[in-house]
């Protein structure tokens, strides 16, 4: 009833050279323009803080009524699952997923099928797969849109698609949209605006580096949302109230930090597809966005890889074992471009001892 995955990311995966995590480095207090005197410790946040609903609202171009503001897009996911599925119940989840979701939703109780996001197709959601796994008693289909571990991107159409065939058995579906702003302008509009059977969660952790405020959300018709508040009253009640200032100014600063993730991203990137271009042994669904990328290892294990990159070279990335693609790893480049350079460097070493042995 817990999580396989969570207990390695706490306490296995620091290093010197660490590039497991899946998010943009944190930005630090004296990043934002907090003062002592914009910080309480109590405030009036009962069915969520109104300056902090109205500011989510509109960076969701919604109303504030279909706002639930959560404590990350964690809670924001275990809510959504706990508020739609009863024991029994199906859930459609994509293959592979965040380990997470898998966990919460066993937790709830429900039945888990899977349709498949392939190596071999960049990991695209493929509508005839949800089409072929969904049943009539499916009553929510999951997927992540960038795609974590491989940060794919679904388009516009492609969520459409998914939404028709979850209309179609009357279920909803849940997209979580965490990685989504590192797509910038080329991301497709927010699923959340394209009908009330689509439900997003999302939060400030990954693309904007400020993962401490732990402000996440969902977005859900305003019956729904309701639910979901009344549900969180068993569980986080009313947030820290000096987190909801401090993330209130946060969603002012956020197109002044979007600019710097994104330059910080794009030199990455570069660095990431040097890297690939010089090893012959990792195959890649290269994506043009997102602060993660999943390459395959076409020879070799990749636990003996993790191990030796972590004990020779102070370096760690996340098994594919992680995602249950055990042959696969993942590689975040959200940090400074010289570490990274670094660890990548590092790997390379690791990848030369493995083949050598
Ligand atoms: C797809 C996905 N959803 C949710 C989360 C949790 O994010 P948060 O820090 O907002 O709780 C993660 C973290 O890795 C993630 O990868």
């Amino acid at each position: 009833m817990s999580s396989y995955y969570m207990p390695w990311a706490k306490l296995k995966s620091h290093a010197p050279f660490n590039i497991a995590t899946s998010g943009v480095a944190h930005w630090k207090l004296r990043d934002l323009p907090v003062r002592l005197e914009d910080l309480e410790i109590s405030g009036p946040s009962f069915y969520g803080f109104p300056p902090l609903q109205q500011a989510l609202a509109e960076h969701c171009g919604v109303t504030p009524d279909r706002i639930v503001a959560a404590t990350g897009t964690s809670m924001a996911n275990y809510l959504v699952l706990s508020t739609l599925l009863q024991p029994g119940d199906e859930v459609l989840i994509e293959q592979p997923t965040y380990e997470l979701i898998l966990a919460a939703a066993r937790k709830v109780g429900a039945t888990i099928t899977r349709f498949p996001r392939t190596h071999e197709s960049g990991f695209a959601v493929d509508p005839a797969a949800v089409g072929r796994a969904i049943t009539p008693r499916t009553r929510l289909v999951v997927i992540g849109n960038l795609h974590n571990p491989s940060s794919a991107l679904t388009d516009e159409a492609t969520i459409r698609q998914v939404g028709e065939i979850a209309r179609g058995v009357n279920a909803h579906v849940l997209v979580d949209e965490v990685y989504l702003d590192a797509a910038f302008e080329k991301a497709p509009p927010s699923a959340a605006l394209l009908g009330d059977h689509f439900i997003v969660t999302s939060s400030l952790t990954k693309v904007y580096g400020l993962s401490g405020l732990r402000c996440g959300w969902i977005v859900a018709e305003p019956a729904l949302a309701q639910s979901m508040w009344r549900l969180n009253d068993l569980m986080g009640v009313i947030p820290a109230h000096l987190a909801e200032l401090a993330s209130v100014i946060a969603l002012r600063e956020l197109p002044r930090i979007r600019e710097q993730v994104r330059k910080r991203l794009d030199t990455n990137r570069a660095i990431l597809n040097r890297f690939f271009d010089s090893r012959a042994e990792l195959e890649v669904a290269r994506q043009p966005f997102g602060t993660i990328a999943f390459p395959k290892l076409l020879r070799g294990d990749v636990d003996h890889l993790v191990d030796v990159l972590r004990n020779r070279y102070e370096t760690t990335v996340v098994p594919g074992k992680y995602f249950e693609m055990p042959d696969h790893f993942r590689i975040g480049i959200g940090g400074e471009p010289g570490p990274l350079e670094e660890a990548l460097r590092r790997l390379g070493s690791a990848l030369d001892d493995i083949m050598q042995s």
